[in-house]
């Protein structure tokens, strides 16, 4: 029997956020505010006219609207802005650690100074920790954009190495395999960042990119990656190595035909260190809590399981191992008491 999840129990769960997009955190009514402080005319003047342009169903008709939603952030501030609202509501999810991306060169091609973009966000990571959540970037490069123009991303954010923590690889995987980064993961991986990459759902060669993530790239967690079960030598693989999977069940809902909550709870249940995230909540109305709800209510998950993959969150988080220890205690001592 299915254990009834109330919101009020996902919500007080600590938990930790590892596949969230800054960018995608662009609420209606701040990109209108935006636009004005900037004078950026977007062509919309109501909430509802924005939320009218957020329709997709798939990663390219979704990225095609995601990208140019981008112009109305100029300044250091509207970076800030756009992060600190991201993390009050992180906050008030139970999000406890949150290593979340973001995308220079979205910014950089518009002329934007990298440093703009690092020292908006920065600022805004470090103030979270006065609301209960320890924050860290972790810089992603557009894979629909040149290998070399990933290297000269990471050797342009060098000088900026203690604002962010690991890379990550994102946008359209059509034609873009992980491979053609190796040069710039070396790098990374040289440097001493933490890697992680996207492997989307149900791309062509998906299972093939993920076999490369792992076991030619390094990667230490996979983000959505869920058509892993297509191989079962790969998913005993992630399971042996306590791989984190970052999957976004509702993101999924948008962009395929479904949760892909089948997946997702196989995985989980053959011990998978599979974690729930929201990917980009502005963009599909759900942060982390509903999306919690949302697995637990479609898939049936016991109390148990939802607490396992919060637990999961955390284990496979890049935080500090006293911290980590330490959060794990306030899991088990929320268990306890509810
Ligand atoms: N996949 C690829 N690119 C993205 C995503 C995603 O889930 N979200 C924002 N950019
Ligand atoms: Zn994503």
């Amino acid at each position: 029997m299915s254990d009834v999840i109330s919101e009020k129990f996902v919500r007080g769960l600590p938990k930790a956020e590892l596949h969230l997009h800054l960018e995608g955190t662009l609420e209606p009514d701040l990109k209108l505010k935006l636009a004005r402080r900037n004078g950026v005319d977007i062509g919309q003047s109501t909430v509802e006219d924005v939320r009218a342009t957020y329709r997709f169903d798939s990663l390219a008709s979704f990225l095609a609207v995601y990208y140019p939603a981008m112009e109305v952030l100029q300044t250091e501030d509207d970076f800030h802005d756009l992060a600190a609202a991201y993390f009050r509501r992180a906050a008030r999810d139970g999000v406890r650690r949150a290593e979340v991306f973001f995308d220079p060169q979205a910014h950089t091609a518009r002329g934007i100074p990298l440093e703009t973009v690092i020292l908006g966000y920065s600022r805004a990571a470090r103030e979270a920790s006065r609301i209960g959540v320890h924050a860290d970037l972790i810089l992603c490069f557009l894979r629909d954009m040149s290998a070399e123009s990933a290297v000269e991303t990471l050797a342009g954010a060098l000088p900026y190495k203690e604002h962010f923590v690991g890379v990550g690889l994102d946008s359209d995987e059509r034609d873009n395999p992980p491979e053609k980064f190796a040069d710039v993961f070396a790098l990374a991986h040289r440097e001493g960042l933490h890697v992680t990459m996207h492997c989307d759902i149900d791309q062509i060669g998906s299972v093939d990119h993920i076999r490369t993530a792992l076991t030619a790239l390094g990667a230490e967690r996979l983000d959505h990656g869920t058509n892993i079960v297509e191989d079962p030598a790969l998913v005993d693989l992630v399971v042996e190595n306590r791989t984190g999977l970052t999957c976004c069940p509702v993101s999924n809902s948008f962009v395929t035909e479904d949760m892909k909550a089948t997946e997702i709870v196989s995985l989980l249940r053959e011990g998978a260190a599979v974690t729930i995230n929201s990917d980009d909540p502005a963009y599909f109305g759900a942060y982390v809590a509903e999306n919690y709800l949302q697995l637990a209510r479609v898939a049936g998950l016991s109390r148990d399981e939802v607490a396992q993959l919060a637990r999961n969150s955390i284990e496979v988080s890049w935080i500090d191992e006293d911290e980590r220890i330490a959060l794990l205690a306030d899991l088990d001592a929320y268990l306890a008491n509810v």
